[in-house]
């Protein structure tokens, strides 16, 4: 039985765990103001919000529910549209409309839910964040501006918002209804047996690339559900390794106090994976378990050096293999029946460690890419002690460009050094013509994507133009 609460009500349902919460929303429950677009989590027209309470605070987070197991709700407070009307307009529904920012209003409950997540984040909001937030909702009709006018107006309102009770406070502004302070309470009387949903057959973590792959085929089943097991979350500093745990999400490592202490250019990296709806689902375990060849978060742990820690269900034996190692071939991983990815870890860099991630999509946001790429460098002076590179979308597998990671080391960071390493990583990368772009045209990428990782870490020490010339 799978129980949460679904705005103001509590459901208990016998639905199996591996179907979608949207078929839920819309076909049991009926309210239809959650809308079907894509099914794919490109649309944003199904947007809820999740709300978990995690150490007697509630947070919500927004997410598509098209691509939600219903398993993952267990536990949870998930409001659509409808759980946030009051009478008349609230401040967000009253934005947007006052900045025309609706028409045929198909996407707008998506726009709505979302921008009220954002309303919802303890952080103080920020006119770019508020908008930020509705980076995974396409409108077919407004034009973005006029709903981007709103999304700012929104943020402005929230500058008087108590960080400590932001909750309480929205219900007073009238942006939620009354019922919301009460949720934390019952919640907890939820919680408890949730465990017991667990099947064996399908892993699944947020169900972002799953649930886009074969919906049908999870359906009806009882999947491993990683989502919400504790054991699995968090990032922490263990013994000069950094670790993060399988079930984390883009997001948490994206605002992860720590990954930022490291990396404070971070969260601009992340920026350029997916939307935040995905992000909030989207788990590192995921990513490297779908071994997509241009997994952005693989791309990112390779040029960390990162080492996969896994667990076997079966036998609970555990083993750890380095990253760069786990992919065989395409979507082929060194991964054993019964096994699954519990964290990968990698070296706390020192200050003199610097890292750097590329991506060129069609789009900017929301858009897997065609080649990504990252790098890794640690200096001594001006003596490159180690480097990292990997690229993605220029061979089967998420590459890490072994022979010139090597060469790298030990040499001085000077334009021949550069050179002559760009002479390895062209043989070390094997492009095909696809979808995303032709052989020639992945192999041009990869060439600025190297050059971009010296202009963008050393600006003062090189410039594009001189690497231009010389590549
Ligand atoms: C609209 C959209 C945009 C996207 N944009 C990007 C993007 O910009 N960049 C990008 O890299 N990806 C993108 N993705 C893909 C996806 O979001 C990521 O790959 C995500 O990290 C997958 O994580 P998940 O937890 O949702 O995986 P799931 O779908 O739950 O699982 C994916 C695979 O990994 C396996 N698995 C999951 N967890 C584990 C585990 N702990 N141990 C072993 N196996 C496991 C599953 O069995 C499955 O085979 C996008 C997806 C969508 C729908
Ligand atoms: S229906 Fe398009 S994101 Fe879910
Ligand atoms: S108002 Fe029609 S799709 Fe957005």
């Amino acid at each position: 039985m799978i129980s949460f609460i679904l705005n103001g009500q509590i459901i208990r349902t016998e639905e199996k765990p591996g179907s979608t919460l949207l078929d839920y929303i819309r076909y049991r429950a009926h309210l239809t103001g959650t809308k079907i677009g894509c099914r794919e989590g490109d649309c944003g027209a199904c947007t809820v919000l999740e709300g978990k309470l995690t150490d007697g605070r509630i947070e919500y987070r927004s997410i598509v529910s098209c691509l939600t197991p219903l398993g993952n709700a267990a536990g949870k407070h998930i409001v659509t549209i409808e759980g946030i009307n009051i009478a008349g307009l609230n401040p967000a529904q009253q934005a947007i409309t006052q900045h025309a920012g609706t028409q045929c209003g198909f996407c707008t409950p998506g726009f709505v839910v979302a921008l009220t997540g954002h309303t919802m984040q303890q952080q103080p909001s920020e006119p770019w964040a508020a908008i930020e937030s509705m980076g995974g909702n396409i409108c077919r009709c407004t034009g973005y501006k006029s709903i981007e006018r709103a999304a700012i107006t929104v943020s402005n309102m929230l500058k008087t918002k108590n960080p400590d009770n932001p909750i309480g406070w929205l219900v007073g502004q009238g942006f939620l209804p009354a019922y919301f302070t009460s949720v934390p309470e019952r919640l907890k009387t939820l919680i408890k047996g949730t465990e017991s949903l667990q099947g064996e057959k399908t892993v699944i973590g947020g169900g972002t690339d799953l649930l886009v792959q074969k919906p049908d085929d999870i359906a009806d089943t009882e999947p491993l559900l990683l989502f919400d097991r504790k054991d699995l979350k968090g990032i922490r500093d263990e013994n000069g390794y950094c670790v993060v745990g399988s079930a984390a999400t883009a997001q948490d490592i994206m605002q992860s106090a720590l990954m930022r202490s490291y990396f404070p250019r971070l969260k601009s990296f992340f920026f350029l994976v997916s939307s935040e709806p995905i992000r909030n689902m989207g788990t590192i375990g995921g990513n490297i378990g779908n071994a997509s060849p241009i997994a952005d978060l693989v791309i990112l742990f390779l040029a960390l050096n990162a080492t996969v820690h896994l667990q076997n269900t079966r036998t609970g034996g555990h083993r750890s293999v380095a990253l760069r190692k786990f992919f065989f071939g395409y979507k082929k991983l060194d991964k054993h029946p019964g096994e699954i990815i519990v964290s990968i870890s990698f070296p706390v860099p020192d200050k003199n460690t610097h890292l750097n991630f590329e991506k060129i999509s069609k789009r900017i946001t929301l858009d897997i890419a065609s080649v990504n790429s990252a790098m890794g460098i640690r200096l001594q002076g001006d003596t490159i002690r180690n480097a990292h590179l990997s690229l993605g979308g220029v061979a089967p597998v998420p590459l890490y460009l072994e022979k010139t990671s090597s060469f790298l080391a030990g040499r001085k960071l000077e334009l021949d050094t550069i050179r002559d390493a760009y002479g390895l990583l062209a043989e070390e990368i094997s492009p095909i013509s696809d979808i995303r772009g032709s052989k020639e045209y992945k192999t041009l990428l990869a060439r600025q994507l190297f050059i971009a990782h010296f202009t963008e870490l050393f600006p003062k020490k090189f410039c594009n133009r001189e690497l231009l010339k010389i590549l």
